[in-house]
């Protein structure tokens, strides 16, 4: 089992520390780890943030764990040079098209959340979003008009297919879990949306057995902070993923608690190829203090060894020892609490 190891920037390194020593400590047969350099640590030791041989370990490999990238000291390089490119270039490179950002409540955790614990008791939500697509990929750059002023502009658009094959992971999801899906567009405003809407109706017309239901973004993000307990499956695109994924982690409690999986269509001998990382950055406010939660890095653990390695058994393992940390109080300061990265990570492994 090849997995490539792209720790990055920032808390990068430290949260895949402890995931690594998770890992480990399963003491699975056949397992090569394949390090790569990624982000601002790629520009610097290789020249690039996604290097030629960086990529190349990400072909080879069954699956990559992805830290995270992001460094202000990047921030003035051209685009095609900043630590972000990394992320972005190995999701399109690999066509990984499909973000599934779960969020569900741990026991004990509701009243960390921003919302009243009675709320937020009942979240139990998957987010898939759009990863390949949108305004993230257009045509985009900083021009001169006519009259000297600089507009800024960035071309927004979907492709009938990159609707299409989205729409069905997430009907897919949707059969695997409560059965209601609901799509979240712009379609008021933008045709891009619009185009989105007719083809969710369409794929929706193969699955009778999904409740499928239409909701503006704008409203999504008021109803996830109202009654996140109505989601069972959100399907968006590329942009309100990114945005509605990071306001539903605060519901739950954290940023530093929410996993995700980013796959395609490509299958190897033990599963569907995917990247696996924390919704958050690279936090530097707090990296290298040691004080990053390492959770969500955990927990994207868990997710790749079920989807690219088929490993359901140890992934639940992992998820039931990261519960149970919580359940027994283990909080880093992102919750409140005083437990470092590696206490943290050390509460993890004692429960598994
Ligand atoms: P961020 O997610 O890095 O941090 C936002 C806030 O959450 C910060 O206060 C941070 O300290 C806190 N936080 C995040 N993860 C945490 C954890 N595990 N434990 C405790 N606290 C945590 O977002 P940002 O500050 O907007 O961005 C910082 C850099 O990261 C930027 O360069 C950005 O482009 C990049 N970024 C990368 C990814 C990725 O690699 N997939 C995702 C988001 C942002
Ligand atoms: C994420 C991040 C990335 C995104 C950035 C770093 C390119 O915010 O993974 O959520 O916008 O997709
Ligand atoms: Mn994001």
């Amino acid at each position: 089992m090849k997995i490539a190891v792209f720790a990055g920037d920032g808390i990068g390194p430290e949260i895949m520390h402890e995931a690594l020593r998770v890992l480990d400590a399963l003491a699975l047969p056949d397992v090569t780890l394949m390090e790569g350099y990624v982000g601002g640590a790629g520009y610097r030791k290789l020249g690039h943030p996604l290097h030629a041989d960086t990529i190349r370990i990400a072909h080879e490999a069954d699956a990559i764990l992805f830290g995270a990238v992001g460094d202000f000291e990047c921030d003035n390089l051209e685009r095609h040079l900043r630590p972000e490119q990394a992320i972005l270039g190995l999701r399109r490179e690999l066509t990984l098209f499909a973000n599934l950002r779960p969020a569900t409540m741990f026991a004990g955790l509701e009243e960390m959340s921003a919302l009243r614990p009675e709320v937020a008791g009942k979240i139990d939500m998957l987010i898939v979003r759009e990863l390949n697509g949108d305004v993230y990929f257009g045509e985009k750059g900083i021009r001169t008009l006519d009259d000297g002023r600089r507009q800024g502009w960035d071309l927004m658009s979907y492709a009938e297919d990159e609707v299409r094959r989205i729409a069905h992971v997430a009907f897919r999801a949707a059969q695997g879990r409560k059965g209601r899906l609901c799509s979240v567009d712009k379609s008021n405003v933008l045709e891009t949306f619009q185009l989105w809407r007719d083809v969710m109706i369409e794929v929706g017309a193969e699955y009778p057995d999904v409740a499928l239901s239409h909701m503006y973004v704008d409203n999504a993000a008021m109803q996830l902070v109202r009654d996140p307990g109505q989601f069972d499956v959100i399907v968006t695109g590329n942009m309100f993923g990114d945005i509605l994924s990071d306001q539903a982690s605060m519901c739950v409690g954290s940023i530093g608690l929410l996993a995700s999986a980013a796959l395609g269509e490509t299958q190897t001998q033990y599963g569907t190829k995917g990247l696996f990382e924390p919704i958050h950055g690279s936090a530097p406010d707090i990296a290298g203090q040691g004080k990053a939660n390492p959770m969500a890095m955990i927990l994207s653990l868990a997710i790749m060894l079920r989807h690219s390695f088929g490993l359901e058994a140890e992934a639940v393992r992992i998820e039931a020892a990261v519960a149970q940390a919580l359940a027994d109080g283990i909080r880093g300061g992102d919750l409140g609490g005083t437990a470092g990265t590696a206490e943290i990570g050390d509460a993890v492994l004692a429960r598994l």
